[in-house]
């Protein structure tokens, strides 16, 4: 016997059945994004192994431990682990930061990450994120901010915290690396080898090691708000009025330094205790020297990346509403293959103008299609047989009430179908009206 093949650890698949919850969060996040002026760009799946290196850095888990690089003909390929590399890298080659600034985009991507899989942590998820070039002030710190923000409570999102914090720039970060150096030095013994290397190259990140060991050193070490200069401490504040400016709740965390080496100034985090330890939803900060970085002119950027599967998750948890998934409007049941040519052509037309139509394919007998339309959630049946050719007219059976209207077979077909679907609708709607109102 064959051995079946299922899917690989830490990936999952969205059945149609499930695909209506993804349609909802990509529809909230791209409408809210849009309202905001960013436009959507598409990026390559894979890209050069260097632009990873040089944009997350080397001494991240995410470059060290968790990124899936492929050698294809003696050249060397990552699969994204992120959005934000890849995007800047597309901006700078398609010139997009001569144009006007800010240059505002967002993408919805899959992302590839090596890491141990538990409820709500996948080695391949889905980000919504946003890039804003060009702006360097607090304000566009805001603004980023508060679009995170609008997609959430568009979503329905309660429980949802926001943390911020600053780490500072370069200038700031010399003061900070001495003195966390200092701190870890005697529990040089103890730490995790990868951070053992990171002590001197940049010790910052064994504030986000995921070993317990480098956890619970790391608890007391110093915080970069005490190093701020005075430029980002000015930064920072002013971030802080505007966010209160617009009634955006928030906590300073100055543990938050993010997984990513790109990340100068604002980093800011939503977190929700209701999906388990892998709670932040969103993440994001500000990053002045990627650009630059990466062969650009010196081009402050900032932006934010949520995960799709614990957006979705979290309002699963939260009994958040989902757009309705779309279903069958017309289901047509022929009796013969006569029949089943009218149905054809019927559907044709219906299609055509938009309608979701359906006739029987499996050869089945009347009850068994009735069966079939109601599992499928049909609003309306019409069953075509001898009779019905003949007369050039069918009933169309409601299925929700049992009302049945006579419809003609001819040119006049959709026009009445369309009749009668307009005043379902609408019928829908007051119903559901009705049932919000009580
Ligand atoms: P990140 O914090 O690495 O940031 O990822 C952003 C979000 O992606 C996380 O908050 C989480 O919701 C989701 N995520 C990350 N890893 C996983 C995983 N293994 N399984 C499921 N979901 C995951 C970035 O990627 C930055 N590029 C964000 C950014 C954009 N910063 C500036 N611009």
């Amino acid at each position: 016997m064959a051995i079946k093949i299922t899917r690989p650890q830490g990936t999952e698949d969205v059945t149609p059945k499930q695909i209506y919850k993804w349609h909802t969060v990509e529809h909230m996040a791209r409408d809210t994004a849009e309202a905001f002026g960013f436009h959507e760009i598409r990026i390559p799946t894979f890209e050069s192994t260097e632009l990873f290196l040089r944009s997350v850095g080397e001494t991240t888990d995410v470059v060290q431990k968790e990124m899936y690089t492929v050698k294809a003909k003696e050249t060397e390929f990552t699969l994204r682990p992120e959005g934000t590399a890849g995007t800047i890298r597309s901006m700078l080659q398609n010139g997009m930061l001569n144009d006007a600034l800010p240059q505002k985009a967002f993408y919805i991507l899959s992302c590839f990450r090596h890491e141990r899989p538990q409820a709500g942590r996948l080695r391949e998820f889905h980000q919504f994120g946003v890039e804003m070039a060009g702006s360097p002030g607090p304000a566009s710190d805001a603004e980023i901010i508060s679009l995170a923000k609008a997609i959430l409570d568009r979503a329905g999102l309660k429980n949802i915290a926001l943390y911020i914090n600053s780490i500072g720039c370069p200038t700031c970060r010399t003061a900070y690396h001495k003195a966390l150096k200092a701190y870890f030095m005697p529990h040089k013994e103890e730490l995790c080898d990868t951070c053992l290397t990171r002590l001197e190259k940049n010790p910052m990140r064994i504030l986000d090691c995921k070993s317990p060991v480098c956890g619970e050193i790391a608890k007391d070490a110093p915080i970069i708000l005490n190093y701020l200069c005075e430029d980002c401490q000015q930064h920072f504040q002013q971030l802080q009025t505007y966010l209160r400016a617009m009634n955006i709740e928030f906590t300073i965390n100055p543990k938050i330094v993010r997984g990513l080496d790109y990340y100068t100034k604002t980093v800011f985090e939503f977190v929700t205790t209701d999906i388990g330890a892998q709670g932040t939803v969103c993440g994001g900060g500000r990053y002045d020297g990627l650009i630059e970085q990466m062969g650009g002119k010196p081009t402050p950027a900032m932006g934010f990346a949520m995960g799709l599967e614990r957006l979705i998750m979290t309002m699963e948890r939260q009994g958040c509403a989902f757009e309705e998934p779309t279903t069958c409007d017309l289901y047509i049941a022929p009796m013969d293959a006569a029949a089943m040519s009218t149905a054809m052509q019927l559907g044709q037309t219906l299609r055509a103008s938009g309608y979701q139509v359906e006739y029987d394919l499996m050869q089945r007998g009347l009850k068994a299609q009735m069966k079939y339309a109601n599992k499928i959630g049909a609003s309306f049946v019409m069953v075509l047989g001898e009779n019905e050719l003949q007369s050039q007219k069918a009933n169309l059976k409601n299925m929700e009430t049992g009302e049945q209207v006579e419809i003609p077979l001819n040119e006049k077909f959709e026009e009445k179908f369309d009749d009668i679907a307009v005043q379902y609708m609408f019928h829908d709607m007051l119903e559901d009206l009705k049932k919000e109102c009580q």
